[in-house]
């Protein structure tokens, strides 16, 4: 388990770099971030919350929806196709104790690589979508909260600043 960046951390807006090497440094930071993960009991987590800004994330969104436990790990994805729309109240182990709506894609597909350098391609929905677009956010440097309108975030924004639990 290592420490999770917090907002207003600037570190989190920083567009994370493709992946080069599908090494053992890769692997560790891989199961670095899936303890992290599970420990937190979190649904994702991307590598630039742990302070590794490769463009890497992984999910489980058994915790969740114990109908789909398993855990995909996406390095250097690309999301080839959007579709619909779905609200969805979400939360980030980067921003703690806080939830919103946010308006989300319902549909996606997500063309990834997995640790040993296979490509693969995902289709999601529900839960699985919006963790998707999501995660795909922490790696350039969004966070669910700028996806608010401004009104609403200026709002979370000073309730955050002030500590204040919604
Ligand atoms: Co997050």
């Amino acid at each position: 388990m290592v420490e999770i960046l917090k907002y207003p951390d600037e570190r989190l807006q920083q567009a994370s770099k493709p992946v080069q090497k599908f090494d053992d440094d890769l692997h560790r930071l891989l199961d670095k971030m899936a303890l992290t993960m599970y420990a937190a009991k979190g649904v994702g987590l991307a590598g630039a919350q742990i302070s590794y800004f490769l463009r890497a994330f992984i999910i489980d969104i058994g915790a969740e929806d114990p109908r789909h436990r398993r855990l995909f790990e996406m390095i250097n994805p690309r999301i080839t196709r959007r579709e619909g729309k779905i609200v969805w109240e979400e939360g980030c182990l980067s921003v703690p104790g806080y939830t919103e709506r946010v308006n989300r894609a319902a549909f996606v597909t997500l063309e990834y690589f997995d640790r040993h350098g296979a490509m693969h391609s995902l289709d999601g929905e529900e839960l699985l979508s919006v963790a998707i677009q999501h995660e795909f956010d922490h790696i350039e440097g969004v966070l669910f909260i700028d996806r608010l309108s401004p009104l609403k975030r200026r709002f979370l924004k000073r309730k955050i600043a002030k500590g204040i639990q919604l």
